[in-house]
């Protein structure tokens, strides 16, 4: 294959992200890790899966930051997962610590790379690598509209037993709990889901995905979800590749967008080959609006934190 995607962190996050990728067989496949022989070993053990699953790309996993030159596209899963009880806020400091030294590798090793951030917290460790890194704005994203939308998506088609394909969700702000759902932009086969759900179900169903991570996390207990945030991400770089021009909520950098600026959060953006193309300015309601900058300022106060 001629194209190249590093991983870095062979954790959950990243193992999945690694198997998914191998299955759309786009590009070959580098995990990259710290801890020494699970890169490696779980690399191995997905190449042997290859035969059976029918895929050809090359997947290997390293302890080397080098081994990540010439990589099209670098995702960024490394960094502690929360625990019960936490929120991804709390993994501010550990995480900026992580994200802040692969990002000066990934600046090194794969300059021209497209960087997409999966460690939490989420939009600010998006900004934390773009500002690192120093890359165009266009070529770091966050991944996290795609996850928080396919929970939405479930959600209805769970809620209706219509096939989960049919059903498009749009879900702005930040990833976290002020994220904000918008129904009005959500359908099943192009039907305003608010012909077919009673309100309160659209409210509770809003409500269960702004909070969809945490569930997880209760549930497992040991950590927070995978299969759901590696095929979002899968998707994204499907979007790069194909230069598919494709309309999803990303976390992007905004420049008075939404009244917002000078901040990494989730809007609608198109992909494509050129990374963060456009960034799609809907008329939100006021609600929805004031909902929207809430979150922005939330994480306004989190960078200061990190010195921003
Ligand atoms: C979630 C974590 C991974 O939303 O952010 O599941």
């Amino acid at each position: 294959m001629n194209k190249k995607i590093a991983v870095i962190g062979a954790g959950n996050v990243g193992a999945s992200t690694a198997m998914y990728l191998a299955e759309a067989n786009f590009a070959d496949v580098v995990m990259v890790d710290i801890i020494e022989g699970v890169p490696q070993g779980k690399g191995l053990d997905l190449t042997q899966a290859g035969p059976v699953r029918g895929y050809n790309a090359k997947i290997y996993g390293t302890n080397k930051f080098t081994d990540i030159k010439g990589a099209d596209i670098v995702i960024m899963t490394a960094g502690l997962p929360r625990k019960p009880g936490m929120s991804r806020e709390d993994l501010l400091n550990m995480n900026a610590d992580i994200v802040g030294s692969v990002a000066k590798k990934i600046k090194q090793h794969a300059p021209q790379s497209f960087v997409i951030v999966v460690s939490n917290p989420l939009d600010l460790m998006t900004f934390h690598m773009q500002k690192v890194t120093g890359f165009p704005k266009n070529r770091v994203c966050g991944q996290a509209g795609v996850l928080d939308s396919t929970r939405f998506r479930a959600f209805v088609s769970m809620e209706l037993d219509v096939a989960m394909t049919d059903i498009q969700a749009m879900v702005l702000g930040g990833h976290g709990d002020t994220m904000v759902p918008l129904p009005r932009y959500t359908t099943v086969a192009g039907i305003p889901i608010g012909e077919l759900i009673a309100k309160d179900r659209i409210k509770a169903i809003s409500q269960r995905t702004a909070v969809g991570g945490g569930e997880i996390v209760k549930l497992l207990k040991t950590g927070s979800a995978y299969y759901a945030p590696a095929a979002a991400t899968v998707d994204m770089c499907r979007a790069i590749f194909n230069d598919e021009k494709k309309l999803l909520p990303a976390s992007a950098y905004l420049t008075g967008e939404y009244g917002i600026k000078d901040i990494y959060i989730g809007v609608p953006v198109v992909l494509g080959a050129k990374g963060v193309e456009r960034i799609i300015e809907l008329k939100l309601t006021k609600a929805e609006l004031t909902a929207l900058q809430g979150s922005a300022k939330t994480y306004k106060e989190h960078l200061k934190i990190l010195g921003y």
